[in-house]
């Protein structure tokens, strides 16, 4: 066996026993867990899609699959199969193995009810959402295939984005993330001009409007459907200090030179296809001296320097299924990838003529990283 080889298993995640060789068998069990995980993934997704959690997270003794059903107004027959799927992988327990009745513990909830911060099942949604694109993904490959795949193919991609965001950020962006910058909560309650790039939905600025009424906090995005619903729930939470517009992050408007106080991009840099062209847009935007907090995917540059992050293979697979298509689908896209990692941001950064002031873990979000800028 090569060195090279030998190094892979020494460096494979849960292998604990370094030095010792891998039987095919174990290999084996290992991909059938990833496999099963796959699966069960999916039938979390449509559960939570379809509110079951939300019914058994309502049921407050042990049911059988027709109390369940009936208490969630459902057809039997695929809440069977999904009880099923919950059961037999430890989602849900079984309690009365004669009566067939099951049961969602308490402790489980807010990690299984969407709403909740912690919960996975967004994620679950998330795979879901990425698993509509894999077949033109696998056309990729081909060297004579097309470069990436068109956002239209991720249907449900915004309204999931938002689900993941906005009761983290709601948790965490008031309390934990503004404070990490020296100033900013009492220039936002004095009244300042902000903006999100790559807003989707628009979860941080809906969040931070209605905390600081005096500051004003446009969006960006080049979703108009995306805008369009942020405008909708601004407006449905009676905000006045919004605005959301559909553009291009790499060639923003020729008036807004100079505009804002601060700006910030929540994972969306890495997917824009002209990630330069968008940081210079953002220097051409800010005052001079303004900030810039840029939160990427925490990681390093290089693939063997990721290996044991908990969170690489999430990661990994997202860049493969949605990143980098969405951003070659354009002509020239440079298909950054969910982990361009520390080295090339803050490189990239520099190059664009930011000032990197800090590079912060980001509260409450052990996966993220925020690199503070000036301008
Ligand atoms: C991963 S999502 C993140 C959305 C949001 N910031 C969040 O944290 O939920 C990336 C966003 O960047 C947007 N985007 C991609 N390329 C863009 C571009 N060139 N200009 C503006 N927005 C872009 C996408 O439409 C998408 O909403």
């Amino acid at each position: 066996m090569s060195t090279h080889q030998r190094s892979d298993i020494m460096l494979s995640p849960g292998g604990e026993q370094p030095g010792r060789e891998e039987s095919t068998m174990e290999f084996a069990m290992k991909m059938f867990d990833i496999v099963k995980a796959g699966f069960v993934c999916m039938a979390m997704s449509v559960g939570s899609r379809a509110g079951l959690f939300e019914a058994m997270g309502r049921l407050e003794e042990p049911a059988t699959c027709q109390e369940i059903a009936d208490a969630a107004g459902m057809r039997v027959r695929y809440v069977r199969e999904w009880v099923g799927a919950m059961a037999t992988s430890g989602v849900i327990d079984v309690v009365d193995v004669e009566k067939e009745t099951f049961f969602l513990p308490r402790h489980r909830i807010p990690i299984l009810l969407s709403q909740f911060r912690r919960s996975v099942t967004p994620f679950c949604q998330l795979a879901d959402c990425f698993a509509q694109a894999t077949g033109e993904v696998v056309k990729c490959f081909a060297k004579d295939g097309p470069t990436g795949v068109p956002y239209s193919t991720y249907s449900t991609l915004q309204d999931v984005m938002y689900l993941v965001r906005r009761s983290h950020h709601e948790d965490t962006l008031v309390d934990h993330f503004i404070p990490t910058i020296k100033g900013l909560q009492e220039k936002l309650e004095s009244g300042i001009h902000v903006i999100d790039i790559g807003c989707g939905r628009a979860a941080p600025s809906l969040i931070l409007a209605s905390r600081f009424p005096n500051s004003t906090f446009y969006g960006i995005d080049l979703d108009p459907k995306a805008m369009a619903a942020a405008t909708k729930e601004a407006s449905a939470e009676e905000l006045t200090n919004t605005c959301f517009e559909t553009h291009d992050a790499a060639k923003l408007p020729a008036d807004w030179s100079n505009k804002f106080d601060y700006v910030t991009a929540f994972d969306a840099i890495h997917d824009v296809a002209f990630p330069e062209d968008a940081l210079s847009e953002v220097r051409r935007i800010l005052k001079p001296g303004g900030l810039f907090s840029l939160v990427e995917i925490k990681g390093n540059s290089k693939i063997s320097e990721n290996i044991g992050n908990p969170f690489g293979p999430v990661m990994y697979s997202t860049s493969l299924l949605h990143c980098v298509p969405v951003s070659m689908h354009f002509k020239g896209g440079k298909g950054l990838g969910t982990i361009w990692g520390k080295q090339s941001v803050c490189s990239m950064l520099q190059e664009a003529g930011f000032r990197v002031l800090g590079v912060m873990d980001v509260p409450e979000v052990p996966e993220e990283c925020h690199y503070l800028c000036q301008n």
